[in-house]
């Protein structure tokens, strides 16, 4: 653990990358923006793609017990009654007196506002939940909630998949969806947003055997993070300790993060009993029980769950992947980010926007296109290009130049070593598909490829 040593990238400096480059924006910037809103531009929402797929390929497709789910946003109101959030999912809220900022009373060290150091309002129970209104008429009767995770949505359906899939126990749901909280303390970019995107598992196991099982996700989800590149030295577990375990949970582990922030909760792996089950059949009256073949009973399977943030994982991978070095009289900035998830695998760019040069280039793009993200690009210098793809993450650079006429070859670039190596046309597709799936760049194709050493272009 290497807890002294400072993250790499500030806030500041990954919030104007993404603004610069186009992952993130602040929500409807042209208005001022909304508190704790934020949109994912052209290379945000490729690389929040790839996260999720990673995810549901980890969790839903590699394994044979557990199956995918996508609820509905909406529920009916008396799901989340059952659940507990009508009346528990609050904070104590402050208001200052003086300056009128809000405040989260659990945040603050003193009673007075760190803002203007005013004094502060009695602590007051904030509901987190949004509501709004189904039907024309505003009235209680027609009041929903936007969910406030992705979680009851799962429960609800518990039934309709069992009787579907008839999987037997241990078995799980997953389902990765937008959730909504009115958070009060915001301010650190996509780290805490009012509306947000979950990954989330309940995992039913036979009581008894859930110890068990909630040790093997809280392994199985913190190596999700080290597969898809985060640094083992920039996680931590962190075990809560029995005041502060929400009202569902008998045990609970973070998976923590050190953002630029500090460390913070990334996931959170819940031991969630059989509450959720036994709540929704009391308040539906409707059974919510497994039979057990072997015993011959019916059981209240409990539930293990690994909910994650596909927001916070953004940003964790983002700060993690962050990296600068000394370039001549410049820094390079890398992102070094896992190639499953960068938002584009490679880029196909001509020496210089030279007529002789385009039909070939259109060419190589055209093939390898159909296959991952690309990009083509033959605007500005050949050193500005390499900078960009390296400033946004792309794993390899393909080039075409002049001689590429002659003896149909390109060189591709390697993003983090800025190695090069000079392979046939006709066996790029395949270089590439090696290499982006991990194959050193040492290993050449057959049929006259060679090396070329390091990218030596300048601005
Ligand atoms: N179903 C359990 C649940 O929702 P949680 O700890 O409140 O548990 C799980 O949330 C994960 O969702 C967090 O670890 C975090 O990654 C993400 N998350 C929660 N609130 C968030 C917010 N306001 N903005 C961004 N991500 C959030």
């Amino acid at each position: 653990m290497t807890e002294q040593t400072e993250p790499k990238v500030t806030m500041e400096k990954l919030v104007s990358l993404c603004k610069r480059r186009g992952y993130i924006f602040p929500s409807s910037e042209i208005y001022g923006g909304l508190g704790a809103c934020y949109d994912y531009g052209p290379l945000g929402v490729e690389f929040k793609n790839n996260i999720k797929a990673a995810w549901w390929r980890s969790v839903v497709q590699e394994r044979d017990d557990v199956v995918g789910l996508d609820a509905s946003i909406l529920m009916h109101p008396q799901t989340w009654v059952a659940s507990g959030h009508v009346d528990g999912f609050a904070d104590p809220l402050v208001d200052c007196k003086e300056c009128h900022r809000r405040w989260r009373a659990d945040d603050l060290e003193d009673a007075k506002c760190p803002d203007c150091g005013g004094e502060l309002t009695e602590p007051r129970m904030f509901n987190l939940m949004f509501k709004t209104f189904v039907g024309a008429v505003e009235d209680d009767a027609s009041v929903v909630y936007l969910r406030p995770e992705t979680a009851q949505g799962i429960f609800v359906n518990f039934e309709n998949v069992l009787a579907s899939t008839r999987k037997k126990l241990p078995f799980g749901i997953a389902q990765i969806g937008k959730s909504f909280r009115n958070e009060i303390t915001t301010g650190n970019f996509i780290f805490r947003m009012r509306e947000f995107e979950q990954m989330e598992v309940e995992y039913f196991v036979k009581p008894g055997t859930d110890e068990e099982w909630f040790k093997s996700w809280i392994d199985e989800r913190y190596e999700w993070y080290i597969r898809y590149g985060i640094s083992r030295d920039n996680l931590r577990l962190r075990q809560h300790s029995s005041d502060e375990l929400a009202h569902y949970a008998k045990d609970c582990s973070d998976i923590q993060y050190r953002f630029p922030i500090g460390w913070s909760e990334l996931e959170g792996i819940a031991n969630r009993t059989d509450f959720d089950l036994k709540q929704h059949a009391v308040t539906s009256g409707k059974s919510l029980t497994y039979y057990d073949d072997e015993t011959k009973e019916h059981v209240v399977p409990y539930v293990i769950e690994p909910s994650a943030g596909v927001d916070r994982s953004a940003l964790a991978f983002l700060s993690d992947a962050y990296d600068e070095e000394p370039d001549k009289d410049e820094i390079r900035v890398v992102l070094r980010l896992h190639p499953a998830l960068a938002p584009i695998k490679a880029a196909v760019l001509p020496l210089s926007r030279n007529e002789k040069l385009r039909p070939l280039g259109r060419e190589v793009h055209d093939s390898i296109r159909d296959r991952w993200m690309t990009q083509y690009d033959d605007a500005q210098s050949i050193g500005r290009r390499y900078r960009r793809q390296d400033e946004i993450g792309t794993p390899f650079c393909v080039t075409i130049d002049f001689d590429s006429l002659e003896d149909n070859r390109v060189t591709i670039r390697e993003r983090d070593s800025m190695r090069q190596i000079r392979v046939p046309i006709d066996s790029l597709r395949t270089t590439l598909d090696a290499k982006l799936s991990g194959e050193p760049l040492e290993v050449l194709p057959p049929g006259g490829s060679f090396w070329l050493g390091f990218d030596d272009q300048s601005q």
